[in-house]
């Protein structure tokens, strides 16, 4: 959702300012500003509703030479997305500039304050209280004056404060809302995410909760509010500027669907245990005690990680043999969840800041549960408040519909199933067995791949027109089902649905007439026979029979108007295949329907807000 991004250093800030918020872009955006001074101010602000390069258009030229600035792209929250309430906010007096990520949940009570001493708001937006609440406790120190005005808020924030009476240095503080400083030689970066640091440095420092840091060209200090010293640590960032970047690809989406063979190598690589048929995790923060008295396991996610988690539940129980549940975060998290000390808690998300997961992970842990949390993004909120876990290691995900974060998510899950299975009913040989097909997945989905740029171009140029598709699935691919249908709606905007393929009659039945798109997941696992039933009742009702299926399998091959085949594989495993198709396919019809394909309308790629 909303993207921050600051400098302070020798270089000139603006450009700086505005490449890092470009890079942001994909979080999802509806208005663009920053603030930038030199020496003693007063601070140059700009902003514009839309899109980022309307707002730098509009830059005045030459630019402003600073070397100090701060920059936001807003998702808006309070108030519509126009000029003034997009950020930075400065404080009525026009000495400090603030930008602004969460919700100051008590905003009205600080205004109502703030406008008693003579304060005036020009905004509609909760943010505006921030600068203002700063400007009145500054008393000669900058970081003094922010830890004060924190005390007041309730809600979250990740901040930037920029003052004229303190040129050259920036503080950010942290509560809810992610933040990375970037280190550099004589300079610091500040953004919300790194993808917006990665040009300029790989040094990172994340900061935690209830973390302030004062960033200058010397360096960075780090407190918590009542003052005392912070030792942080400096990470690297472990991915390349081309993986954030489109190269030889028009769109991210399609990008991220073709780089899913190396991210599944990379997800595999160095967590095999080859001879004892097993996979080797770190930092799960299990001992084998805990991991032998393991009694049930809750995935807990949103959307598309949901999706992954669901088919995971599949494999959990059939390696592990522990009953599995998903559950929707942000229903699991008002349910007031019974919790118990022999369920592990798994939070699966890609982006690791989707704020219903979040909560839901912190209410189990408030109970005394233990979280692990699988996710992509190293750093971010879900995998530092988690107890242990994986990273999924798919790279950055840019499109905002997910697609090789789905891919990596499952292998992930699947190899937490194998290791607990090997310390239960799963033999060595079994084992090695899944580990083989594990292996091959990366070439067979290249193939897969590649066959399926013309195929689903084509499907793509019929579907376009169609008001709805119904995809359905059984088994492990009842998620692939609804995956399919969640990535086709999102990007195309068509009406779909994913379900059990025998939930149909129960009801959906009654949609399907003459020419209704129906796409089948139909792999030769033991729910073909029953798949294929459910396939002559849509062609008996006239529906265009779309099938997924296996090469040889001449009984769907004969029944589909539509034939697309995807190797074999381990049957716990052709998830992996079947979704391959079905991605692209969402790529083609919402490129033939000139959609906005990377980011398609309301969405934003993280959802941080409820
Ligand atoms: O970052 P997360 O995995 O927690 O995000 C969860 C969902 O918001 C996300 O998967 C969403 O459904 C995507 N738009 C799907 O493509």
């Amino acid at each position: 959702m909303c993207g921050i991004v600051g400098y302070v250093g020798p270089k000139k800030a603006v450009p700086i300012l505005v490449q890092g918020l470009k890079r942001l872009e994909y979080r999802g955006y509806d208005s663009s500003g920053i603030a930038t001074m030199n020496g003693e101010g007063p601070i140059f602000v700009h902003k514009r509703a839309g899109r980022i390069r309307e707002m730098e258009r509009s830059l005045p030229s030459p630019l402003p030479s600073t070397s100090v600035g701060i920059a936001h792209t807003r998702w808006a929250t309070h108030g519509p997305p126009n000029e003034v309430n997009s950020h930075p906010h400065l404080s009525s007096d026009g000495s400090v500039a603030v930008v602004h990520n969460g919700i100051v949940e008590n905003s009205s009570t600080l205004k109502k304050m703030l406008r008693s001493e003579g304060v005036v708001f020009r905004s509609d937006t909760d943010t505006e209280v921030i600068p203002n609440l700063v400007a009145r406790f500054y008393e000669g120190d900058l970081e003094a004056a922010v830890k004060k005005a924190l005390h007041l808020i309730r809600g979250t924030y990740g901040i930037v404060v920029m003052s004229t009476a303190e040129p050259g240095r920036l503080v950010v503080a942290r509560n809810g809302s992610p933040i990375v400083l970037g280190v550099g030689d004589d300079e610091m970066y500040v953004a919300s995410d790194a993808p917006a640091l990665i040009a300029h440095t790989r040094q990172v420092v994340y900061l935690g909760d209830g973390e302030v840091a004062t960033l200058d060209s010397d360096g960075f200090r780090t407190t918590d509010l009542e003052d005392r010293e912070i030792d942080k640590q400096i990470d690297e960032i472990d991915w390349e500027l081309e993986e954030i970047e489109k190269g030889e690809f028009p769109h991210f989406m399609l990008k991220e669907i073709h780089e899913q063979p190396r991210s599944i190598l990379r997800g595999l690589r160095g967590r095999f245990e080859r001879e004892y048929g097993d996979a080797r995790l770190g930092g799960l923060n299990l001992t084998p005690r805990e991991f032998f008295d393991i009694r049930r396991i809750t995935l807990v996610a949103c959307g598309t990680s949901y999706h992954a988690a669901l088919a995971a539940s599949y494999v959990l129980e059939d390696l592990a043999r522990v009953p599995s549940n998903v559950e929707i975060a942000s229903e699991l998290r008002y349910r007031n969840p019974i919790v118990d000390a022999k369920t592990l808690y798994l939070a699966v998300s890609q982006s690791g800041e989707t704020a219903d997961t979040l909560a839901a992970m912190k209410e189990v842990q408030r109970k005394g549960g233990k979280v692990l949390g699988i996710v992509n993004v190293v750093g971010s909120t879900i995998a530092r408040q988690s107890d242990g876990g994986i990273y999924i290691r798919s790279g950055p995900e840019v499109a905002v519909a997910s697609t090789k974060a789905y891919t990596s998510q499952l292998l992930a899950l699947v190899l937490l199933a194998l290791k607990i299975g090997r310390m239960r009913d799963v033999s060595a040989g079994e084992g090695r067995e899944l580990l083989e097909a594990l292996e091959a997945l990366p070439e067979q989905l290249r193939s897969v791949l590649d066959e399926g740029e013309q195929a689903m171009t084509k499907l793509a140029g019929e579907l376009a027109h169609a008001p709805f598709v119904l995809f359905l699935g059984r088994g492990i691919n009842y998620p692939t089902a609804m995956e399919g249908a969640l990535k086709l709606k999102e990007v195309s905007y068509i009406q779909c649905e994913g379900l059990a393929a025998a939930e149909m009659k129960h009801g959906p039945i009654a949609l399907i007439s003459d020419g209704t798109p129906v796409i089948f997941l139909c792999p030769m696992d033991q729910l073909h026979e029953k798949t294929l039933s459910n396939m002559e009742e849509v062609k008996a009702r006239k529906g265009r029979v779309i099938a997924v299926g296996n090469p040889g399998d001449e009984r769907v091959q004969a029944l589909a108007d539509v034939f697309i085949e995807v190797p074999r594989t381990h049957p716990l495993l052709s998830p992996f295949l079947m979704v391959a198709p079905l991605q692209q396919l969402a790529y083609h019809t919402a490129l033939q329907l000139g959609r906005d394909v990377d980011k398609p309308r309301n969405l934003a790629k993280s959802v941080t807000v409820e």
